[in-house]
């Protein structure tokens, strides 16, 4: 079941942003706090699988962009909830949202540094700036579970890491205070 609402989540997403090529426009740009780039579907689903993603309840993404990975983790938890500053963005996520009715995705447009971390158990960042910006202190203040970070850059210096792999090619690194 989850495999196949993943497989038309992807798609969408796909024709969504070569939509956006048709247009002379690559599927990546800076916005008012960072830059927009999308993660890639199947090495988040990946992810999600591999770290057991059910076992947690209350997901968010930080700086969740288009809303991708927040749909693809509500297939998984009780919740799932991002928080994005770029409107185009936040308002795509909300139309892919109700395009496949997925009720328990919640999406907020506003800074995260306004957005109260303490109630998830688990979150979710793929860095746009060095964490030391203000990213960590606040993971350190407010986190209370787990932080799945994605990809090679902007890597947490003081949260301690309890694991790390490889998805095709991609540095995936799990972080506890
Ligand atoms: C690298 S993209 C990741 C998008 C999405 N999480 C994904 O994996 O596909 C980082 C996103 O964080 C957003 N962002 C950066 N700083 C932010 C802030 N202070 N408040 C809210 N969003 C922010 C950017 O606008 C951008 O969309």
């Amino acid at each position: 079941m989850n495999d196949a609402v993943f497989l038309q989540i992807k798609k969408e997403y796909d024709n969504f942003y070569r939509e956006l090529m048709r247009k002379g426009k690559l599927p990546m740009w800076s916005t008012s706090k960072g830059f927009w780039n999308a993660s890639i579907s199947d090495e988040v689903y990946e992810v999600f699988k591999r770290i057991d993603l059910h076992q947690f309840n209350n997901f968010l993404d930080i700086g969740s962009g288009d809303g991708k990975v927040v749909l693809m983790a509500a297939l998984f938890c009780q919740s799932a909830e991002g928080v994005e500053i770029d409107e185009f963005l936040h308002n795509k996520a909300v139309e892919f949202k109700n395009k496949f009715n997925i009720k328990n995705a919640i999406f907020h447009n506003k800074d995260f540094f306004e957005h109260d971390f303490s109630k998830y158990d688990i979150l979710f960042s793929t860095p746009d700036a060095p964490l030391e910006r203000g990213l960590e202190n606040k993971l350190l203040k407010e986190m209370k579970g787990k932080l799945i970070h994605y990809g090679h850059h902007f890597r947490p210096k003081f949260l301690k890491k309890e694991d790390s792999f490889l998805v095709n090619g991609s540095l995936v690194s799990l972080y506890t205070k």
